[in-house]
């Protein structure tokens, strides 16, 4: 789906943004003495240098919990004052309950529609249409948007393929009514077909978890490199111009690029194909890895910090993922202008 929201007549944008990652971090030194791999080798096909691995007794709702409040406290947005709290995430405390509904509760956000949503790392996009949809409609007043991911736990520390890439994190954004700017469109697909190139084979109701899947480790992420590779690079690029097409955009109306961090050098190939440049574009794998859904919530956050989110600043987002999916947000950021 494609579409233009700016003329909705009601703006909707973020008013508050927090992020959380775990404090240990798993260092590609580290990962020399795990497997098979060099600190070389990761820079240079990867970019990541370093990521953040949660403890054993830490899920997905343990790492949302900070991220959710400071967003909410940046917003001046009450827990109780939510009507929909939406979770995307492949890693989920458990199948069910939703972790969303886990948050909920914790936060005290009592009248809030709670569900978690899988949309791979473009969750946090298609969650972002979510809550934009639910608001734009009057369903929702407001909206708390989650990206948690603890990829370490569905991570098979022995694949030299897949371990030197994830890490993990949460991040959060409030969505409301603004008085001007704020979302103006999105981009999104899946394509099915490409699924079985990044997916955990067991655990669903295809292979349940039984003591041969687990032989098999099929609990764990499997992905055909290449294949994600190549999706990755096409899509990331096509959204983008398709979105910013939609929304009678180019990329000289982009002050900040934030791109899924999954490799450095799929975020290289469509900065340099979209002609962005490099100055206008957020990275930070090299620190964190890929996260997933966490991923471009954590690089506002940073963002925000950094002093590059300024009222009127145009950000364009894009992520890819399992689904395989892909999405893109256009937005103008509109700090602290819910309009109440
Ligand atoms: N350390 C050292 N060597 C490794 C390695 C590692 N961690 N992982 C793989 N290799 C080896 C391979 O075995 C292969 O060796 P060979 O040539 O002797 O067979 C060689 O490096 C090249 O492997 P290849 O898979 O072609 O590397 P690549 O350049 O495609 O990079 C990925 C691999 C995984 C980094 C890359 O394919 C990728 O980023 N894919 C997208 C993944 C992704 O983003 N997934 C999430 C999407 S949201």
């Amino acid at each position: 789906m494609i579409a233009n929201v700016s003329g909705n007549g009601i703006a909707v944008g973020i008013t508050g943004i927090g992020a959380y990652a775990p404090e240990r971090v798993l260092t590609n030194a580290d990962l020399e003495r795990m497997v098979d791999t060099s600190d070389e080798w990761i820079v240079t096909r990867t970019g990541i240098r370093e990521r953040h691995i949660a403890e054993p007794e830490q899920a997905a709702s343990d790492l949302a919990l900070p991220a959710a409040r400071e967003a909410l406290e940046e917003a001046g947005v009450a827990a109780r004052d939510l009507d929909l709290l939406v979770v995307a995430t492949a890693t989920p405390d458990m199948l069910f309950p939703a972790t969303a509904a886990v948050l909920a509760d914790e936060l005290g956000a009592k009248r809030a529609a709670a569900y978690d949503l899988l949309a791979g790392c473009t969750g946090f996009v298609y969650a972002l249409s979510q809550a934009y949809g639910a608001i734009a409609t009057g369903l929702s007043g407001k909206a708390l948007v989650v990206g948690t991911e603890t990829l370490s736990k569905i991570t098979n520390w022995q694949d030299r393929s897949t371990c030197i890439l994830f890490g993990d994190g949460a991040g959060a954004a409030v969505v409301e009514p603004v008085s001007e700017g704020g979302i103006l469109g999105f981009e999104l697909g899946a394509d099915g077909s490409g699924g079985s190139d990044l997916c955990i084979p067991a655990g669903g109701s295809r292979t349940p978890v039984t003591a041969d899947a687990l032989d098999q480790e099929l609990q764990f992420i499997k992905m055909r490199g290449q294949e994600v590779f190549r999706f990755a690079t096409r899509v990331m690029v096509t959204s983008a111009e398709e979105l910013l097409a939609e929304c009678g955009a180019g990329v000289d109306d982009v002050d900040l690029y934030v791109p899924h961090q999954a490799n450095k050098r799929i975020i290289d190939h469509a900065v340099k194909n979209l002609g962005l440049a490099s100055e206008r574009v957020f990275m930070n794998i090299d620190r964190y890895g890929n996260t997933s859904s966490a991923s471009i919530p954590l690089c506002l956050a940073e963002a925000r910090d950094q002093g590059l989110l300024d009222d009127g600043t145009r950000v364009l987002m894009s992520a890819v993922g399992a689904g395989l999916t892909w999405g893109s947000a256009y937005m103008t950021w509109t700090n602290g202008r819910a309009s109440r």
